[in-house]
């Protein structure tokens, strides 16, 4: 299915992104590996024989330079995947993460969609086809316990999938949202010697999931089975699951070794 396609896949120089690509690449895709870290992206793209971009997702005219030279270098876009994310925590309260990390957070989670959506939809329109997949998180549907900027964001990051999915797919563009919980990446200071167990899963889990959810036309394309069990119990009981998180917080602050969300897996 994606043999010969042009994918362009952001934040592609770590973790999952990276993983994606290389997936991609498997399935004898044109791929441009694209990051705000060249060297990285470099790096992924000599592994597996890619084109290698430079770009800050935060800058409009970087994407829309990132599309036209993909174009130029492997023709029209077929997938465009928006990955590139971080996540900076809270210092202290919910509203105590600066102003400047919340902007940060919307550009790196919401514009880059936005600004990749606005680069390809109009030649994928055209063309009547195309497919976009935007990286979220579970925390997109559910929240991430100890930082309110990534859960405010992956939540527009979601929504924002359903209007492009609303008003799009009739023209023949598909698209997909991807909400994992915990992944063993450098986001959460590991990587791909990381073991996994429980709920805490590789990125190649993930680009494996992506390539399955992408094959069925999913719009949500969940790695962990669970959260659609959690999304489920939050829209029919929302009380009880506002008061799950709570207990979950209260555990997470007893009982982790260091207080970091790098440790919130070993507690769902
Ligand atoms: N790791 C997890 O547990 C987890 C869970 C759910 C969702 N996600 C999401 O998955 C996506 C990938 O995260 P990851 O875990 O692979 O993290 P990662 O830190 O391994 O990789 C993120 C990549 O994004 C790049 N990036 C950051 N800001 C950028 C910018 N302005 N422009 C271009 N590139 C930029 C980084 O250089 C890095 O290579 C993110 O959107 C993240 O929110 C991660």
């Amino acid at each position: 299915m994606f043999e010969g396609k042009t994918v362009v896949v952001t934040g592609a120089g770590s973790g999952i992104g990276a993983a994606i690509a290389r997936a991609f690449s498997r399935q004898g895709a044109k791929v441009c590996v694209s990051d705000l870290n060249l060297e990285a992206a470099q790096s992924v793209a000599k592994e597996i024989g890619a084109l290698a971009l430079q770009c800050d997702v935060r800058v409009e005219d970087n994407i829309a330079a990132l599309v036209k030279d993909v174009e130029a270098a492997h023709g029209p876009i077929d997938v465009f995947i928006s990955n590139a994310g971080l996540a900076m925590g809270e210092p202290q309260h919910a509203a105590s993460a600066s102003t400047e990390v919340w902007q940060l957070n919307w550009d790196v989670h919401v514009m880059s969609h936005v600004f990749a959506a606005r680069a390809v939809l109009p030649e994928m329109i055209t063309r009547g086809s195309g497919y976009l997949v935007n990286v979220a998180s579970a925390a997109g549907l559910l929240n991430q316990i100890g930082d309110a900027a990534y859960s405010a964001t992956k939540h527009a990051a979601v929504s924002f999938a359903e209007s492009l999915a609303i008003t799009h797919n009739d023209d023949g563009i598909d698209v997909s949202v991807v909400c994992p919980q915990y992944v063993a990446t450098p986001l959460l200071s590991m990587n791909d010697d990381t073991e996994v167990t429980g709920s805490l899963i590789s990125a190649e889990d993930v680009a494996n999931c992506v390539i399955e959810g992408m094959k069925k036309k999913e719009f949500f394309i969940l790695p962990h089975p669970q959260v659609s069990e959690f999304v489920a119990l939050k829209a029919t009981d929302h009380a009880r699951w506002v008061a799950g998180m709570k207990d979950l917080r209260r555990k997470f602050l007893r009982e982790s070794e260091c207080g970091d969300l790098k440790e919130m897996h070993k507690f769902i």
